[in-house]
């Protein structure tokens, strides 16, 4: 593959004649490799390549047969370290030489995972394509955490937000948030924590909700922390938490209990 052309005239002059493999793009979950679908394992196994991103686990990783080739492209906030467009390039380039490509990516690949971009790349390319779906990091939280996503005395809906919009942008439609009897997730957003509790109380949720922050969810090092919309941004600055992290707002919160945590994490871990 040469990065060099652009999208469309590379896919134009696209491996006409080659046998052609398949992509799947796979939902690695939120690190526990027992979270992993049947299927996401799989699809490892009969890989030929394995092109993932940084919150796919280091167990997940191991997971993979050793002859299959690897190749990393993750991304941090704010440090894309390969552009999208390249890494479709080169799942497409793979899969038109014959492979069957595995496209690993945390969580889920179309929740806040660019797997909807990828998929009409790919798509767009004549490459054969499925998308295998992962737990996404909020569903992993919750249940590690024994936090309900929904609860008929506290929760009516659960919201799943981002912090970062393509463009580094960060707007929040912070009336629909701000409504009782819901919870609302975010991803992405505990670098502007402040300014996420600032607006929720600004358009009408009381000081006193209830917020937890889960980082690294299912994995070893998990790391909860809960306060209020009030205390949260010092009772997150105080236990350092740092992405990769979930901020869950809303009344199911205050069923938190770090005894439960405890015993449910052994339980999951054994
Ligand atoms: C680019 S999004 C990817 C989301 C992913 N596709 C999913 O379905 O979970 C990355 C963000 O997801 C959240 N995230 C992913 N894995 C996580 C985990 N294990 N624990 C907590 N948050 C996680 C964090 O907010 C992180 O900044």
């Amino acid at each position: 593959m040469n990065a060099s052309i652009p999208l469309a005239a590379w896919l134009e002059s696209g491996a006409q004649g080659r046998s052609i493999g398949r992509v799947s793009l796979v939902g690695a979950g939120p690190g526990d490799p027992d979270l992993l679908t049947v299927k996401a394992l799989r699809r490892l196994q009969q890989a030929d390549v394995v092109v993932y991103d940084n919150l796919v686990g280091d167990g997940i990783l191991d997971l993979i047969p050793p002859h299959v080739e690897r190749i990393y492209v993750g991304k941090e906030a704010s440090n894309h370290s390969v552009p999208q467009d390249e890494i479709s390039l080169l799942v497409i380039a793979k899969a038109q030489a014959g492979l069957q490509v595995v496209r690993l990516k945390g969580g889920d690949p179309f929740v806040f995972g660019r797997g909807g971009e990828e998929l009409s790349t790919i798509t767009a390319a004549g490459v054969p394509v499925e998308v295998v779906p992962g737990i996404t990091a909020a569903l992993g939280a919750c249940a590690q955490t024994g936090i309900p996503l929904t609860h008929r005395d506290h929760s009516q809906s659960a919201i799943f937000v981002t912090g970062h919009r393509k463009d580094g942008s960060y707007a929040l439609d912070w009336p629909m948030l701000a409504r009782p009897f819901q919870t609302v997730v975010i991803y992405m957003g505990v670098g502007a924590l402040a300014g996420i509790v600032e607006q929720l109380v600004a358009h009408g949720l009381v000081p006193s909700t209830p917020v937890a922050l889960v980082r690294n969810a299912t994995r070893s090092d998990q790391q909860t922390v809960v306060g209020t919309l009030e205390t949260i941004a010092d009772v997150a600055a105080r236990n350092r938490v740092q992405a990769p992290a979930l901020i869950i707002v809303g009344d199911v919160v205050s069923l938190y209990d770090e005894h439960q945590a405890e015993c449910l994490r052994k339980v999951a871990a054994s």
